[in-house]
């Protein structure tokens, strides 16, 4: 008999802990606000509760079907059609998810063979690059514009080669709290005409742009939408990123190839959960009203550290607001996070953590999907700076 464990020959040789959970981990060490990791510190509404709870004691606990509850994907797809008067079939084009994340792998492994080159736009969110080198893809990393975080046309068609076989964007952005205009959009668009590189539109923020602006869903632009998975997250939208649901919106022959992975993959997402979200979207308040939910929060942070020495950069969307430290310290941007949740008592995510090779521009990403005290607290701290 051996005890031995085999010794592996790792697919993600690059990957260790993420900085969410190191940051999450050390505040909780020192008992500082965490503003790091982005999820809400309250509750979500409780009539969606209740609407779960209904589910489950009405005996929806078995599998759910592969695609999803279909009154889950109906209610998606009318969401879809309403806000951006673009009609996405429910039988064949709309799938649930168990979140974003597993969203996102899925498309990835569908449609990424072993040596194609996948797009992202650096800063970006921490799972796009090993689900490409899951895939056997290779990131094709481009640096959004630093300073002011705007796609670089020129860099970006520079990048496209005959193996390009996607593009990965997000707007609203996490980290950098931006968001793409109708123009940035129009040109995205008129980039990709003529080729045949699919897009994944990473929108899980859809429903928190701020200052009346309108959220520029691929869904908007027949060129995207024809080319396009549109990934959302009800995590996000409704305060429950625990429960990880999310869906995605692809055209017939794309959502075919996407659903071959997420059978053999999750084959399906806890139902009571669809049944629920299925019934609490019959309202379209609560999503409507998200945006000025976290405007008043965004204002609430952003008055509150006025006047300090944080240079505040702008906040068009996401609950994220990024700060320059410049004034304040001569660390990194991960040296300041760890002495900020150590010595002041917020924690706090570096920029750098989202880059390709670290690049330090000295900005701190702060989290404010948080109650108003939590807030509060955190921004007495931070005033002393
Ligand atoms: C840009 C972005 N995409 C995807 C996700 C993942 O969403 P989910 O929790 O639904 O998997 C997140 C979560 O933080 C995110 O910020």
């Amino acid at each position: 008999m051996t005890e031995r464990t085999p010794a592996l020959v790792s697919r993600l040789p690059q990957v260790g802990t993420t900085i969410f959970s190191v940051m999450s981990a050390l505040a909780a060490q020192c008992g500082a606000v965490n503003l790091g990791q982005g999820f809400p510190d309250f509750d979500c509404d409780s009539a969606l509760l209740d609407a779960v709870g209904q589910a489950m004691r009405a005996g929806h606990n078995q599998y759910a079907p592969m695609a999803g509850v279909p009154a889950l994907r109906q209610a998606v797809a009318t969401k879809i059609e309403a806000t951006h008067a673009r009609p996405y079939c429910t039988e064949a084009e709309i799938t649930i998810t168990a979140g974003a994340t597993q969203a996102i792998l899925t498309a990835i492994l569908a449609i990424v063979h072993p040596g194609d080159e996948v797009i992202v736009l650096d800063p970006c969110y921490d799972s796009y690059v090993p689900n490409i080198a899951l895939a056997g893809g290779v990131a094709v990393r481009v640096p959004l514009t630093p300073g002011t975080f705007r796609p670089d046309f020129d860099k970006i068609s520079a990048a496209i080669t005959p193996r390009t076989r996607a593009i990965i964007i997000n707007s609203p952005h996490n980290p950098s709290a931006t968001t793409w205009s109708e123009g940035d959009m129009r040109q995205l668009q008129d980039l990709l005409a003529h080729t045949d590189i699919l897009l994944i539109s990473d929108e899980v923020y859809e429903h928190m742009v701020f200052d009346g602006a309108t959220h520029q869903s691929a869904a908007r632009f027949d060129g995207l939408a024809a080319r396009a998975f549109i990934v959302s997250s009800f995590g996000k939208t409704f305060h429950v990123t625990g429960w990880k649901v999310g869906t995605v919106a692809a055209p017939a022959p794309l959502m075919a190839e996407f659903r071959k992975v997420h059978q053999f993959n999750v084959f399906s997402v806890n139902t009571p959960m669809q049944h629920g979200l299925a019934h609490y979207l019959q309202d379209p308040a609560p999503y409507l009203q998200l945006s000025a939910f976290y405007q008043a929060k965004r204002d609430l942070f952003r008055q509150g550290l006025e006047g300090s020495r944080l240079r505040l950069l702008p906040a068009t969307g996401t609950y994220f607001q990024c700060v320059d430290i410049s004034a304040v310290s001569d660390l990194s941007e991960a040296d300041f996070c760890q002495w900020l949740t150590r010595e002041v008592g917020v924690a706090a995510i570096p920029l750098s953590a989202f880059y390709g090779d670290g690049f330090d521009q000295r900005v701190v990403r702060f989290c404010f999907a948080k109650q108003d005290d939590t807030l509060r607290a955190a921004i007495e701290r931070l005033r002393k700076l």
